[in-house]
């Protein structure tokens, strides 16, 4: 069956949802996810309750297609943490969990660097595997994990990842689920980092530049 879901795209219309949600969701949220984010986080790009409803329908698709299935995910740390929680939790199939560390060391906001922290211990040897991230964006990530996933064998790899932005991909990458596709901003919350900060936001944000141009030395040392 095709996997290719149809992305959900975070254009004009999306951007005005978000500017009418974000006085009342951002306080609610602020309070949750403590500190000062409203400084430092220009605007809600993807609300908690439109994240929700994506992850349901992202499931659904995923269960159709791996039903009947043996199914492992692998989900790429340390990004994907609360997208999978959210995922998996709605994924009414049998399934086997496990990860892989992988990070770039790059300065700011640029990627450099791949560097494995975790290697896999389950063996995918004949399994579908889900492979989980949490955004595709020059895709150097995925091109660096999908061959060393399917030297180990697995019967199929699709990807779903939570955030697609193809206007910054270097590599040919594509997802086979993707929640959002957005534009090229600097997103960080629901897992997604900059200098490791923000991951606990509940929603998706636009980090303010005048945060990553100070760079990580200055916003590691609050
Ligand atoms: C981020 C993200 C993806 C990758 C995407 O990982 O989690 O894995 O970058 O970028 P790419 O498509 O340009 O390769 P990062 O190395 O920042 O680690 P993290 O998951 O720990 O935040």
């Amino acid at each position: 069956m095709k996997a290719k879901l149809k992305l959900r795209r975070v254009g004009k219309r999306a951007k005005q949802e978000t500017s009418k949600v974000k006085a009342s969701k951002g306080r609610r949220a602020s309070k949750r996810a403590g500190g000062n984010w409203q400084d430092e986080v220009e605007r809600v790009l993807i609300t908690e309750e439109q994240i929700e409803q994506r992850i349901k329908t992202l499931a659904h698709a995923i269960e159709r297609d791996f039903r009947g299935r043996e199914m492992v995910v692998v989900s790429l740390l340390n990004g994907t943490v609360m997208f999978l929680a959210d995922l998996m939790r709605h994924l009414n199939l049998p399934l086997r969990l496990d990860f892989l560390g992988v990070s770039s060391y790059g300065l700011g906001t640029e990627s450099g660097e791949l560097v494995y922290t975790k290697e896999l211990r389950l063996d995918v040897r004949g399994r579908d595997v889900l492979l989980i991230d949490d955004i595709l964006d020059t895709g150097k990530t995925l091109r660096h994990v999908l061959p060393k996933l399917r030297a180990l064998k697995p019967r199929r790899v699709k990807i779903c990842v939570l955030l697609d932005k193809p206007s910054r991909r270097v590599e040919n990458v594509h997802a086979d689920y993707a929640g959002f596709e957005i534009p090229d901003y600097f997103v960080v919350g629901y897992g997604l980092d900059f200098a490791e900060r923000y991951r606990n936001l509940p929603f998706v944000g636009v980090l303010h530049p005048h945060v990553y141009k100070q760079g990580c030395k200055q916003i590691c040392r609050k």
